[in-house]
């Protein structure tokens, strides 16, 4: 047996139902490892809530080393009511932060696809949403979320004053519009651009920038700007009028929960965060399911783990060129849907209501 170069995997589960979820694809890493020439190493940390309650700190540099030297970090999901008191700069939600910009995580991708199986799931009538699939690419690195000056001080009469700066340079916006593009052409070549350059100047710069690289580098794109409320509401409209949808961090974060919520299956979509290429061609990258860690459910083993696994196909195809073997691991989730296996955020009339570990199981018994 061939082993394919030894490959450095970071999983950090983080809080609330990570641990249970990433349990489900460690199981996973496991199979390909032991039925597959590959030989994926694991290491694995705690980031997030989990973190803190050891070290008092959401990320410790040691962990943090260990995400810069990995191919790639699959993280569980952080944070839980018990953080929510916690100074701004201990909380678990910083920990992920750091990673993003730090391994200058800056193209966030969000696919929102309507799997076929789960049409009667989403609160949009069927015909609205069968065979969706968007992909929205979110500036992950920049914009309001990480801008300065920043914070809250003092004023006159007793009062005080919040401050968050918004701002995008040239360079930025332009690197991930090329993302956008680039997978566009892989997909039906249309990209919407969504900012609000009717009250922001750094929209008016957004739109400018993203049109100008299409013009000169991308003519075979269909490329429209839309205003980012504009796009919420078209989301729920006809959201099948989107192909690639690409905004910055702030209307991102929002336009991915209303996309991933119209598919009915927050529990099944995954994430990529990718960085930018080095001097030989690797790109640093952290893959997370798009839900949250749902602290209400955690512990019971009723937690649905295919969104985590998507992320680890999706990691096999964006950072380890394993194509073959991440399109492997979603054929087989398709075929568990099929068979009627629901975990019970997703469990409608007729189907079979599956815990998180037997919905691992039976993924895994689709691989063989
Ligand atoms: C997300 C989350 C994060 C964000 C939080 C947890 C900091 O909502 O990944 O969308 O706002 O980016
Ligand atoms: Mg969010």
């Amino acid at each position: 047996m061939i082993k394919v170069k030894d490959r450095k995997l970071l999983l950090l589960p983080g809080d609330g139902i990570g641990p249970e979820v990433m349990g489900e694809v460690k199981k996973i890493i496991e199979w390909f490892n032991k039925n597959k020439s590959l030989d994926f190493k694991i290491e694995e940390d705690l980031v997030g809530g989990a973190s803190y309650d050891k070290h008092k700190n959401p990320i410790t540099d040691e962990v943090f080393y260990k995400a810069l030297e990995s191919e790639a970090v699959i993280l569980g999901a952080v944070g839980g009511p018990k953080y929510d008191n916690l100074e701004f700069s201990k909380r678990p939600e910083r920990a992920l932060l750091k990673l993003r910009k730090e391994l200058k995580l800056f193209a966030n991708l969000r696919p929102a696809i309507c799997f076929k199986q789960l049409v009667d799931a989403s609160s949009l009538k069927p015909e609205i949403i069968s065979g969706l699939d968007i992909m929205i690419v979110r500036e992950l690195t920049g914009g309001i979320y990480f801008g300065e000056p920043r914070g809250i001080e003092p004023i006159e009469n007793n009062e005080r004053k919040g401050i968050n700066t918004h701002t995008y340079t040239t360079s930025e916006i332009q690197r991930v519009a090329r993302v956008a593009f680039d997978l566009a052409k892989k997909r039906k070549n249309k990209v919407t651009s969504c900012e609000k350059s009717n009250v922001m100047e750094a929209g008016v710069l957004w739109r400018e920038e993203v049109q100008a690289l299409k013009d000169k580098e991308y003519s075979k794109i269909e490329l429209s700007h839309m205003l980012a409320d504009n796009c919420a509401m078209q989301l729920l409209r006809n959201p099948k009028q989107f192909d690639v949808i690409v905004t910055d961090n702030l209307f991102g974060d929002i336009l991915s929960d209303e996309a991933a919520m119209l598919t009915g299956s927050l529990g099944l979509l995954p994430s990529a965060s990718l960085g930018a290429k080095d001097k030989n061609g690797k790109i640093r990258s952290m893959y997370e399911p798009v839900h949250g860690s749902a602290p209400d459910i955690a512990g019971k083993n009723i937690a649905n783990p295919i969104a985590t696994i998507l992320s680890l196909a999706m990691a096999l195809k964006y950072s380890l060129d394993l194509d073959k073997e991440a399109n492997q691991l979603e054929k087989a989730v398709q075929s568990v849907l099929d068979d009627g296996l629901r975990t019970k955020d997703i469990m409608s009339k007729n189907m079979k209501e599956v815990n998180t570990s037997d919905m691992g199981n039976a993924i895994i018994a689709k691989l063989k």
